[in-house]
């Protein structure tokens, strides 16, 4: 970028000719971080805070944990947590994992690729340990404090004594009973199948950039159509797939969800159309930071539809 700034002072003396370079070259240093910072500041858009978002269950009107004010507790633990589940994509994971059987999503366009398609893997497994109802809060492997006594009571709109409350428990008559899934799969979008990059090619565009190193190397790999300067710089933004199969492109919960998130409701990742047209056509950045999926924008990173 090409920063030119004019004097305004017409006559500079000899002496001063030289500071006056000096500070236009300040001045123009100044401008550039500037705007280098406004540029960050618009594009940097993550904002995660999970104390103010439904994820904390200590503060969450509908479920108002007692007996803790810890909130990252209900997920992860700092010392023996498990480490296995999703491979890790659920780090120091601190909850008891569903043992549920899930009727899976199924259609005849469904193109289902990868190991037992629609079976929940990866990162889901950690997102189901609630969401689909079958366990309890507060069934943890470690508690605050000296760690194995369940001091945990939930005093929201279902006061729970018996350390048995779950989702199912809230949506028998709660005021919202969508966050439970129940363990039939079948009516909500598939998750934990390979995206069918040789089957499909209404994925021509994400396939063309799935990072194939980063998911053999057990990461992440970003997903977006257009160019890659279209993807959110904030990389927790990013829509991504995860290796839940060794190296494989797999779609999970987390691939659009991030439950650390409060910018807007439903804890979504920001869709790949920075900066695009589209994204100016829905209001730009401020539109989908309230309501991410604004002119399905989000379901537009993947399907070219
Ligand atoms: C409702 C469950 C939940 C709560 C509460 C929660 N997390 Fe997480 N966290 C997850 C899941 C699931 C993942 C993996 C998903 C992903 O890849 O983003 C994760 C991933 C992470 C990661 C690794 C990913 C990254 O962005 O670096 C860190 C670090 C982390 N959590 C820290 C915390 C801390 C600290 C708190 C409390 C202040 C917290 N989490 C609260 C569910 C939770
Ligand atoms: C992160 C990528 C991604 C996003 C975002 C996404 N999808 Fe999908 N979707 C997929 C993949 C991959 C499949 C599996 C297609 C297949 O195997 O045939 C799929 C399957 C579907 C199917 C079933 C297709 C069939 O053949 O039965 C529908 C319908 C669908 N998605 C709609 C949506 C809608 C609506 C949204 C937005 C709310 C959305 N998707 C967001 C990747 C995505
Ligand atoms: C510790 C249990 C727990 C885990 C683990 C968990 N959630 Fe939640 N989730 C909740 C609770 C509790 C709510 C809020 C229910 C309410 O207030 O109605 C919620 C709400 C949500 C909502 C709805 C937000 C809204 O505004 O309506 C979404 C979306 C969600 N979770 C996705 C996820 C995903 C994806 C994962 C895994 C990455 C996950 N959750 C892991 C407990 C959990
Ligand atoms: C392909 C993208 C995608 C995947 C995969 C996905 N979701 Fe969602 N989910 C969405 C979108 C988009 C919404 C917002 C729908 C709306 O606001 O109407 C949503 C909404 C939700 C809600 C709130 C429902 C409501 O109406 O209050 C919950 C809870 C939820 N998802 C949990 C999950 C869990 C758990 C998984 C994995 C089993 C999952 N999601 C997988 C895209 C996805």
């Amino acid at each position: 970028m090409k920063v030119i700034l004019k004097s305004r002072h017409a006559n500079i003396q000899k002496g001063g000719e030289n500071k006056m370079k000096y500070s236009r070259i300040i001045l123009t240093l100044g401008v550039v971080t500037f705007v280098l910072a406004a540029a960050t500041l618009i594009t940097s858009w993550a904002a995660e805070d999970v104390r103010n978002s439904k994820h904390n269950l200590s503060t969450n009107p509908d479920i108002l944990a007692t007996g803790t004010t810890e909130v990252c507790v209900f997920c992860h633990t700092p010392h023996g947590g498990d480490t296995t589940v999703a491979g890790g994509a659920a780090p120091l994971w601190n909850r008891n994992l569903s043992t549920a059987t899930y009727t899976v999503y199924t259609s005849p366009n469904f193109d289902a690729a990868g190991t037992t398609p629609g079976t929940p893997k990866g990162v889901s497994v950690a997102c189901l340990s609630c969401h689909d109802g079958t366990v309890a809060f507060d069934s943890l492997f470690n508690f605050g404090g000296s760690g194995s006594t369940d001091t945990i009571n939930f005093t929201g709109p279902y006061v729970d004594t018996d350390n048995t409350f779950k989702e199912t428990d809230r949506s028998a008559g709660g005021p919202s009973p969508y966050p439970n899934l129940g363990t039939n799969l079948s009516n909500d979008h598939p998750i934990s199948m390979e995206i069918p990059c040789t089957t499909d090619p209404q994925f021509s565009e994400i396939c063309g950039h799935i990072d194939t190193a980063l998911l053999t190397a057990n990461k992440v790999s970003p997903i977006y159509r257009g160019a890659v300067s279209t993807l959110p710089t904030d990389k927790r933004d990013q829509l991504r797939a995860y290796p839940s199969v060794a190296g494989k492109a797999y779609i999970e919960c987390a691939s659009c969800h991030n439950p650390h998130e409060n910018t807007s409701t439903r804890f979504l990742r920001y869709p790949s159309f920075v900066g695009t047209s589209d994204e100016a056509a829905v209001g730009g950045a401020s539109a989908l930071n309230a309501d991410r999926n604004a002119g399905s924008l989000l379901c537009l990173s993947c399907h070219q539809k």
